[in-house]
């Protein structure tokens, strides 16, 4: 699982991982921008919180998370990304799991300052399409669309800087305390982050292949 801030990293980690370690990559923010694209009605209940920075209710991710990680994609293992980010999240995943005969192999925790995750969110670009992930250095060396699928390039709505504050807001109340939840778990690993991304993946890799070796051993 993936634990930071909005804009530490997240999903440009979780795709590199997922890709090395072949497991499926869930990510609770993608599911939601892609249900309010399709103007769903989840999409439609989503969005009144997402654009402003709030967080979805519970109930409801819950629900996504413990049909997701049922489909047969996940037989295999999978890396969760934005969630939980509650407390209650936390609990309803771990009987989520327990109840399946499963456990979190690992918390990787993305630790940057705010200033810095701010000035990532500012100049982020994300496909309308596939939801690839673009810095602000991708986009000034390449055309507005996408590498992979063509897709035009735009500006998450809750990437404004209002929906930005609220964000880290409500990171800092509600997700900052599963630092200490899977700490206390003895699962966390705590990646510094503040590198390129080149340098935050090594360091994650290291980490994940310490853990590896530590369930196989
Ligand atoms: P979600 O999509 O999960 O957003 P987030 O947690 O705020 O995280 P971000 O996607 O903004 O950032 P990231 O850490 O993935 O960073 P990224 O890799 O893109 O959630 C969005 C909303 O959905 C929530 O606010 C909430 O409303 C709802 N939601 C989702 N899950 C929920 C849940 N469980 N419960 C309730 N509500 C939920 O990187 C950011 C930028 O930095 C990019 O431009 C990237 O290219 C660049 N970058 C990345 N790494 C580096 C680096 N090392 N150096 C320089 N630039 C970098």
């Amino acid at each position: 699982m993936l634990l930071g801030a909005p804009g530490a990293g997240k999903g440009t980690q979780a795709e590199l991982i997922s890709e090395k370690y072949r497991i499926t990559h869930i990510s609770t923010g993608d599911i939601l921008r892609e249900a309010v694209r399709q103007g769903t009605e989840l999409g439609r209940r989503a969005e009144s919180y997402m654009s402003k920075g709030e967080l979805v209710p519970d109930e409801v991710v819950i629900g996504i998370v413990a049909e997701r990680i049922q489909q047969p994609d996940c037989a295999n293992g999978f890396l969760l990304d934005g969630f939980p980010r509650t407390v209650a999240q936390a609990e309803a995943l771990d009987k989520a799991l327990t109840e399946r005969g499963l456990g979190l192999d690992a918390v990787v925790n993305l630790e940057v300052d705010e200033a810095e995750v701010v000035r990532r969110l500012s100049g982020r670009r994300v496909c309308g399409q596939c939801a690839a992930i673009y810095s602000s250095a991708d986009v000034g060396q390449s055309p507005q669309t996408c590498e992979s699928c063509g897709g035009a390039l735009i500006t998450r709505s809750d990437d404004q800087p209002e929906a930005v504050q609220r964000r880290l807001q409500v990171y800092r109340q509600q997700t900052e305390p599963l630092v200490e939840y899977y700490s206390r778990a003895g699962i966390l690993e705590r990646i510094p982050a503040a590198g390129t991304v080149d340098e935050v993946f090594a360091t994650v890799s290291e980490s994940l292949d310490r853990v590896k070796a530590r369930s196989i051993g």
